[in-house]
């Protein structure tokens, strides 16, 4: 066995109940609480240690089974966050009671136990008290064993200002006045559950009445001003629960289920058992705003209702595994929101997720699926691209390979054979195994334990017969460091000249293979549906038959056709007037998610574009996308009150008979063409439907919304920029607060930029939110240089202010300094040498890596540019 780090515990001390007492003093932002620890002793030892971090112990004591007391010596260690006590005598095996008072503060960093401020409808400004446990800061509320793998029981008891809200895990048992104007409120006893599940709420929330699905009561709990927006989280919270229990066969874990939205909150959302924790954008929604904030709902929702089961009833037993839990989550919520709402067509748009997996993915800096996790504040670090996307489209993977009922009885075995309990990756190996009959354990360690991704190059050498070899894929174009391979499921598609189709399936395990085919293709998909997490290098010859039958081909997989093509040309695999080519055939494509991959791919030439170039690129978007969307106009769901003779509640959401996608689609258009196209017309009509909506003549339609103040700002002066501001500041509802605060960012004059800069150290913009807006500048070529400036000058006071996990994520738009001077980019990345951050090194790394393959992108691809783009326009004339 190897020895036990300093900052692990011991186990020769568990955790069996914990009985707690909270009291939160919310103006004077302090707590005190008690905490009666019930232990089995396993071992015999003088030291018991458990976790503790910025608490004041104030009385320690151990009660022994034949009722004695004895008080150990308490000896805090800071550098471990744990607590030491030390007893005259060993402890013998058996059980007995810790007993522990202690005081702490109610902190603003979003993390622990904390505060939150928020205005009611009255103007009155008021707290609520939240928690927020994961990863490891349950020990910042009261002392506990904070390992995953000590799970035990909670009895949670609040004391708070009578009139406030209490909420905890479990049901409430009973609420009593106690004198000074507090109240009591004792909650049940929990199931054995993880520390970092416990949550426990205090603050003026309303709460729907109950609503019953299979004998679970759930609510949805919100700040007051917010009731008219809970609707939707209702519906989905009903579907998410009856469809995952019977997706999982086992009912539901706790007693009552309640969601609740907290004014500020460091992630999306958060498992809580029994008492799921949200920021308010991904729970409170208007009925009728537009549809990816819609989905957000239900998908976050659905979400954390499989935790339930994957995480909260079962979960990893070390933070490595953190991937079982959000790999499973992201995969069932995508199918649970299928089930909830179809027309979404949620599976084409968990492309894109997967798009950026691999993006990720495909950096050098990029890790292994699961990953070594050793001191705590590592854990954190896990929740990435690598561990949600790409973990959840392995699964998606292996679930399309075994079949989809097989998948599910074998997670139906995994559940049942574990709940209440922990588990390592091998666990679940074990139950699909034995559920398939198949072995599998090694192939899936080809993905799920080294980094990267295979690029998989096609090529006929035979009329009959296609070669495909495997090789790690990079973006910098380089050769991978050792050699690597995957078993990749290779899924065939080809044509015939009869005009048939074929089908094929094999699983690539060498670096390379031949197959022999059916029938001359007329066009070949090597990974059919897209399912395959690898990218895909067509021969010229396959890729010209690939694009002549595109129409042939899912809307996935022309995503992953754009998407791959990109990748390869940043590479220098592939030509530039490929990529350009690619997408000049999918001009009238329709799907908005291939249109998210041609952005993507025209922003980073806008970005590493020389200026004089730019007014090229701007016409060839316009060419490119100016023809759809001519076609597909403002309308429908631009209308004038009245004009219809008909409401206002269009767009999306089905209302005008449009669908979904559709409205998607002339949203991502107009973005594209009012932004990176900066077509006047555009321009100038988004100008005049704000206009129009602020005189109250018509209001924006939903979907449309965004687009149009990221356009309105594009192009905006200063009366544009007070426009949206005054928007952001008069939102009503959480959608368009940050929609408008976003779109401050979307600004192309410097000094407008500089005044949005300002605005989010202002201490006006909530903390969850302004590392985001900041972010955003620093992504785009006309902000870049200003954001990295105001980076460096309140570095200090980022890191003081703002949660721990958003410095790096913001920091994910470093790569945004490729669109200025290598000087720029030399001075940041020598101020984070200089700088190192305490958390999000890897992030950073992969950050770094994507700055440097943009600068080698663009001292490649900038001098060719002009001449690539003109050739693309004059083929088009021709
Ligand atoms: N468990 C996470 C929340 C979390 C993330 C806690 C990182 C601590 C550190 C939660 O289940 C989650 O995944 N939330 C997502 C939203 C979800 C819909 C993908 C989030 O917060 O972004
Ligand atoms: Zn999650």
């Amino acid at each position: 066995m190897t020895e036990r780090p300093p900052y692990r515990l011991p186990r020769d001390v568990v955790p069996e109940h914990y009985e707690l007492v909270i009291e939160p003093d919310l103006p004077g932002a302090t707590f005190v609480g008690a905490a009666g620890i019930d232990l089995r002793v396993l071992a015999a030892t003088s030291d018991i240690v458990l976790n503790a971090n910025e608490l004041d112990i104030n009385r320690a004591a151990l009660v022994m089974a034949d009722g004695r007391n004895v008080v150990p010596e308490v000896i805090y260690r800071p550098g471990e966050q744990q607590l030491c006590l030390r007893l005259p005598t060993p402890l013998l095996p058996g059980n007995c009671r810790l007993d522990l008072r202690f005081t702490g503060k109610l902190n603003e960093l979003l993390r622990g136990f904390y505060r939150s401020k928020f205005k009611s409808p009255s103007g009155k400004e008021q707290w609520v008290a939240s928690t927020q446990f994961e990863s490891t800061d349950a020990r910042r509320a009261f002392p506990c064993w904070d390992e995953p793998d000590f799970k035990a029981t909670f009895g949670v008891t609040l004391v708070a200002d009578d009139g406030l809200t209490a909420l905890s895990n479990a049901r409430e048992v009973s609420s009593e006045l106690v004198g000074n104007g507090k109240r009591r409120t004792r909650f049940a006893k929990t199931i054995k559950m993880s520390t970092y599940l416990v949550a426990f709420i205090v603050g003026p929330f309303e709460l729907t009445s109950p609503r019953v699905v299979d004998r679970v009561p759930m609510r949805i709990a919100y700040v007051p001003g917010r009731g008219a927006l809970t609707a939707l989280a209702e519906r989905a919270a009903a579907h998410a629960l009856s469809f995952l229990r019977n997706y999982f066969s086992m009912p539901y874990p706790a007693d009552k289920l309640d969601h609740i939205a907290i004014p500020d909150f460091a992630s999306g959302a958060m498992e809580n058992v029994g008492l799921v924790t949200y920021r308010e954008t991904a729970l409170l929604v208007a009925e009728d705003s537009a549809q990816v904030e819609r989905q957000r709902v239900v998908s976050t929702v659905a979400h954390e209702t499989a935790h339930m089961w994957f995480g909260d009833l079962v979960t990893m037993r070390w933070w490595e595994g953190i991937w079982l839990n959000e790999a499973f989550a992201t995969f069932m919520e995508t199918l649970a929101t299928d089930q909830f709402e179809p027309r979404w067509q949620i599976w084409d748009n968990f492309g894109v997720d997967r798009a950026a997996a691999l993006a990720t993915d495909g950096l050098r800096a990029s890790r292994a699926i699961e990953h070594p996790v050793g001191r705590p504040e590592e854990a954190d670090d896990m929740f990435d691209v690598i561990t949600y996307d790409k973990g959840a489209s392995v699964l998606r993977m292996i679930e399309r390979y075994l079949g989809d009922e097989t998948f599910r009885r074998g997670l139906n075995l995994y559940l049942d054979t574990h709940r209440f309990s922990n588990t390592d990756v091998t666990d679940l190996w074990d139950a699909l195994e034995s559920a398939s009959g198949q072995p599998i354990r090694a192939a899936m360690s080809t993905w799920v334990d080294q980094p990267g991704h295979p690029l998989v190059s096609a090529s006929l050498t035979g009329p009959f017969e296609l070669t495909l070899s495997q090789r790690r894929f990079l973006l910098d174009g380089g050769a991978p460091d050792a050699e690597q391979t995957w078993a990749v499921p290779v899924s065939l598609r080809y044509g015939t000249a009869e005009g048939g189709v074929e089908h094929d399936q094999l699983l690539l395990q060498d670096v390379s293979t031949t197959v022999p085919l059916k029938a001359v293709p007329t066009w070949l998909v090597v990974n059919e549906e897209a399912w395959g997490v690898y990218r895909t290098y067509y021969s010229e010859d396959l890729r010209g038959r690939l694009l002549s039958s595109h129409t042939g081909l899912s809307n996935r997989e022309r995503l992953s056709l754009v998407s791959d093509m990109w990748a390869t040309t940043v590479a220098g695999l592939v030509s530039l007037p490929s990529s350009l080519e690619v997408w000049w055939t999918l001009r009238d494509d329709r799907d908005p998610d291939v249109w998210w991959a041609i952005s993507s791919g025209l922003g980073l030439l806008d970005l590493i574009s020389h200026e004089e170039d730019r007014q090229r690129l701007h016409s060839f978007v316009v060419a490119l996308a100016g023809g759809l969307f001519d076609d597909l106009g403002w309308g429908p769901a631009i209308h004038p009150q009245g004009a219809r003779g008909q409401g206002q509640r269009l767009g999306g959401n089905g209302a005008s008979g449009e669908s979904p996608q559709q409205a998607r689609l002339r949203a991502r258009l107009v973005t594209l063409l009012g932004t990176l196209g900066s077509d006047d017309a555009v321009r100038t009509e988004a100008r005049k439907r704000l206009a129009l909506a602020d005189a109250g003549e018509a209001p924006l339609p939903p979907d449309l919304a965004t687009a149009v103040a990221q356009v309105v700002a594009s192009a905006g002066g200063d009366e544009e920029w007070s426009v949206l501001y005054c928007h952001y500041k008069d939102a009503a509802t959480p959608q368009d607060e940050v929609r408008y605060l976003q779109s401050l960012g979307g600004f192309s004059n410097g000094a407008l930029l500089s005044r949005s800069i300002e605005l989010t150290f202002s201490g006006e913009v909530r903390n969850q939110d302004a590392p985001y807006l900041l972010m955003s500048i620093l992504g785009k070529r006309e902000g870049s240089v200003l954001a990295w400036e105001a980076i460096e000058a309140h570095w200090e006071e980022m890191q003081r202010r703002w949660p721990a996990n958003s410095i790096h994520r913001m920091l994910e738009a470093l790569p945004g300094l490729a669109g200025t001077s290598h000087a720029a980019a030399d001075r940041a990345l020598a101020w984070l040498d200089a700088h190192p951050l305490p958390r999000g090194e890897l992030k950073l790394r992969q950050a770094r890596e994507r700055l440097k393959v943009n600068l080698a992108f663009r001292e490649r691809i900038a001098p060719l540019l002009r001449a690539a783009l003109e050739d693309a326009l004059n083929q088009r004339e021709r």
